[in-house]
């Protein structure tokens, strides 16, 4: 069994009580366990990784609501490890789930929560991967969805995926922030269920990241997870989940946090940079890495517990080494990721060069979303294709033969 508890001031509700923050404090939530009472060994762990895999470790009583997510490879990236003096940096690639990103770990747990609770519609706000994925399971479980995006910042991926899953897409003139402000206010007032990550349960699902990733190297943690980060709940749902893991007995360590965010939206690597206790919010967010344009992270404090208490790092990266961080995964490696989770090797990348993470480290960088996402974004920084007349001579001639 399970209850919720406010990290802040300690206060406790239970399983079935409806709530996203502490009712007496206004603190972010978590998910507690009875960890005396679970039952979860190395020897029970044996076969394929997936979400539901780790069922002892998440908050769901009933038969979930599912596509088959988790299991996502975990790549050797060699050509770019030889490049910056590294053996062995790995990249844990999150678009292979059903909906291209890891939302899909954290949906299948909250809209499952969704109908445990008996609510009749779900709403988030979204800088695409989330409403996509909300999208997704909702129709799975029959269950009317809402989502609210910043209008025009969206890649054209992600509002495709909302719009054909059947989602209600509202295109807000604003930016993230603003919209998850609204949707938070919309869903408390009419009784819709929020699923965003301030939601601890949709937190419960995307903690699975870090147990396959324990998992896969046979419960020997790497020393770092790098990943990008945005309204910051996936760096503080691993750091969790490796934390329950290390309490349980299965794994000895845990690993250093590592978040990377892009230069125009990094209130949180700024905290990090000057020890600040909390985040400076950004009022104009900006980067070409659009799943990550958030200026007021709601997780920002569990964020910056999760890379303290790690002795883990935050850092920034540029617009243009996120784009040649992707595109070298890409021709290197053959691993197609859209442009927010190419920030974590952009910043293995720069972390490496400044001597941060050293040449034995075993590294893993989570890819959070595929390459199809956004290829509005390919289009603009890749050579066109060459149109041809339909003869030999010309193909000839195209390819300088
Ligand atoms: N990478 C991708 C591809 C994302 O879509 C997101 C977040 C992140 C990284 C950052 O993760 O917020 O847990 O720190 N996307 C959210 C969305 C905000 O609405 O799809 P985070």
């Amino acid at each position: 069994m399970y209850r919720l508890e406010c990290i802040q001031c300690g206060a406790q509700y239970g399983p079935d009580e409806v709530i996203y923050t502490c009712g007496r404090c206004g603190g972010l939530l978590d998910v507690v366990y009875d960890y005396s009472r679970v039952r979860l060994s190395r020897k029970g762990l044996k076969g394929p990784l997936s979400v539901w895999k780790y069922r002892a470790l998440l908050p769901v009583r009933r038969e979930p609501v599912t596509l088959k997510e988790g299991g996502t490879p975990v790549y050797h990236i060699r050509a770019i490890g030889e490049a910056i003096g590294m053996k062995d940096a790995h990249v844990k690639h999150e678009g292979m789930n059903p909906t291209g990103s890891f939302k899909d770990r954290g949906m299948t747990v909250g809209v499952t929560r969704a109908l445990e609770l008996g609510m009749k519609s779900v709403a988030c706000a979204s800088t695409g991967n989330t409403s996509a994925s909300l999208a997704a399971y909702g129709a799975r479980a029959g269950v009317p969805v809402i989502v609210l995006l910043p209008a025009g910042k969206v890649a054209l991926g992600k509002v495709a995926q909302a719009m054909m899953h059947g989602a209600k897409v509202l295109s807000v003139r604003g930016n993230f922030d603003d919209a998850l402000r609204l949707v938070r206010e919309m869903c408390l007032e009419n009784g819709i269920y929020l699923l965003n990550s301030i939601n601890p349960y949709r937190l419960e699902g995307q903690k699975t990241i870090g147990f396959e990733i324990a998992d896969h190297f046979g419960w020997e943690v790497p020393d770092r997870i790098i990943l990008p980060v945005g309204n910051a709940g996936n760096i503080t749902a691993i750091y969790k989940g490796l934390h329950e893991l290390k309490t349980l007995g299965i794994v000895d360590r845990i690993p250093m946090m590592t978040g990377i965010q892009a230069e125009g939206s990094a209130p949180i690597a700024k905290a990090i940079r000057s020890g600040a206790e909390g985040i400076v919010p950004e009022a104009h967010p900006e980067t070409v890495a659009t799943a990550i344009r958030i200026g007021d992270p709601v997780n920002a404090v569990k964020a910056l517990r999760a890379i303290r208490g790690s002795g883990g790092t935050a850092d920034t990266v540029t617009d243009a080494e996120i784009l040649a961080a992707q595109k070298l995964l890409a021709v290197k490696e053959g691993i197609g990721v859209e442009p927010a989770s190419a920030a974590s090797v952009a910043g293995l990348i720069k972390l490496r060069a400044a001597g941060v993470i050293g040449r034995d480290e075993r590294v893993v960088c989570v890819t959070t979303g595929h390459l199809l996402k956004d290829p509005e974004t390919v289009v603009r920084t890749c050579d066109q294709p060459l149109e041809v007349d339909a003869t030999k001579e010309a193909i000839r001639r195209a390819m300088g033969w």
